[in-house]
């Protein structure tokens, strides 16, 4: 018979990520989901009978959720990192036909085999910083094959790693992303893919969010909300990447249709802000893009001390941001958006699984969620701090201890 499992002899975060509560236990069931949770002088009585694991006093912390990366994609955009640097804009390279839809030529020319191989070596690198869950978003093919495939290696991932230990993989259909080269008008495109893609999408549940880019020279308002409408009707959560580079409007629409989330949004009105405050609408920042695009942060605190709820994440692409790195994104919250560490933590953890919808499963140590989690000798202090080095630590999925996905690549 497969048993249940008592971690203890583990310092955990409150919710609230202020203040340790040591010697502490959880009760894992055989799914790996939490039945228990509490002090464990009364968890070595209370469940006398059952295996044991020492945690030896390290420090835990539910394991990081990446809310927001574009980790499927073909080659490699480093010449425009080039460009940009010399003072070519990012809408003046796309302009071009670089940009997005330099990436989606590649993209659909490459074999869902190959995309899958790729992918799984950056979701890879995420696991290997204490991350379990990563949303991976679509949105380099701009047409039905190629969407769909990006959308089945997006589905694939997870089965390449061992049952036990598979990060959780949330899926975003992001077919809204650029206007490929064969539709004309905007409102035309949209269109399409509200009729001929997104019952596909829904019928083989391939995914079950929907995300836009509007800003100028990418999708507007106005047609965005046809289409979010078209899309929240079949069912889907949405998303809406936001006011990024101008206060493009596509924040508010976020608020107006109860979006699980906006993301970028540096640029942002007074009132705007307090609509967040007011909403679900989880606003998840991007600072390591604003970093490489050379842009303004979001306004963190503004955000956060109104009342709102700030997720973060990497928003990994091969343009605007080329790298992985939680490290640098929590670094860049404290320095540049002064965010303080809890806030990090919370912005990587709750918040993040908010973003997504999947609060109820994970995001932190409670009951009926997940036993997701980071053990390290550590102080949390050492987080978010040394930019490119995370902490030594161990990272449980489902109660498993995950190795090294760098120690075990060939
Ligand atoms: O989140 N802003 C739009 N989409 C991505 C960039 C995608 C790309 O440049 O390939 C972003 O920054
Ligand atoms: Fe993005």
């Amino acid at each position: 018979m497969i048993r249940n499992k008592l971690f203890y002899n583990l310092n955990t975060v409150n919710s609230g990520f202020t203040e340790f509560q040591k010697k502490q236990a959880l009760l894992v069931d055989q799914k790996g989901s939490i039945v228990w949770t509490g002090p464990q002088s009364v968890a070595l009585k209370k469940f006398k009978a059952t295996p044991t694991v020492d945690l030896k006093n390290k420090n835990i912390l539910p394991a990081f959720v990446e809310c927001h990366t574009h980790s499927v994609f073909a080659g490699s955009r480093s010449d425009e990192f080039e460009l940009r640097n010399s003072g070519v804009s990012y809408l003046e390279i796309a302009q071009r036909g670089g940009g997005i839809l330099s990436t989606m030529k590649q993209t659909r020319a490459t074999s869902h085999s190959q995309l899958l191989q790729q992918a799984k070596q950056r979701v890879d690198r995420f696991i290997d910083q204490g991350v379990a869950t990563i949303e991976v978003k679509s949105g380099y093919a701009l047409d039905l094959k190629h969407e769909i495939k990006m959308l089945e290696v997006i589905k694939d991932i997870s089965g390449l790693y061992p049952l036990k230990t598979a990060p959780k993989i949330v899926s975003t259909f992001l077919g809204a992303h650029a206007k490929p080269p064969e539709f004309s008008s905007y409102s035309e495109y949209l269109n399409f893919l509200a009729e001929k893609v997104l019952p596909v999408v829904k019928k083989k549940k391939l995914s079950q969010r929907v995300d836009i880019f509007i800003e100028k020279n990418f999708f507007e308002v106005s047609e965005a909300e046809v289409f979010l409408k078209k899309a929240s009707a079949l069912g889907f959560h949405l998303t809406i990447h936001a006011n990024q580079m101008s206060l493009s409007g596509g924040a508010e629409l976020a608020l107006k249709l109860n979006s699980k989330s906006a993301d970028h949004v540096i640029h942002l009105t007074d009132e705007a802000i307090t609509q967040f405050a007011k909403s679900k609408t989880v606003a998840v920042l991007l600072p390591a893009a604003d970093l490489y695009m050379k842009c303004a942060y979001p306004p963190a605190r503004k955000l956060i001390d109104r009342g709102a709820r700030v997720a973060l994440a990497t928003d990994f692409n091969p343009g605007s941001c080329p790298t992985q790195d939680l490290s640098l994104v929590g670094l860049l919250a404290r320095l540049e958006m002064k965010m303080s560490l809890p806030e990090v933590f919370k912005a990587y953890t709750i918040n993040a699984a908010l973003a997504l919808g999947v609060e109820d499963e994970i995001g932190s140590l409670a009951v009926a969620k997940q036993a997701s989690f980071i053990s390290t000798e550590a102080d949390l202090s050492d987080f978010f701090y040394s930019a490119g080095a995370m902490p030594e630590h161990d990272l449980f999925i489902r109660g498993n201890k995950v190795l090294k996905a760098s120690k075990t690549r060939k």
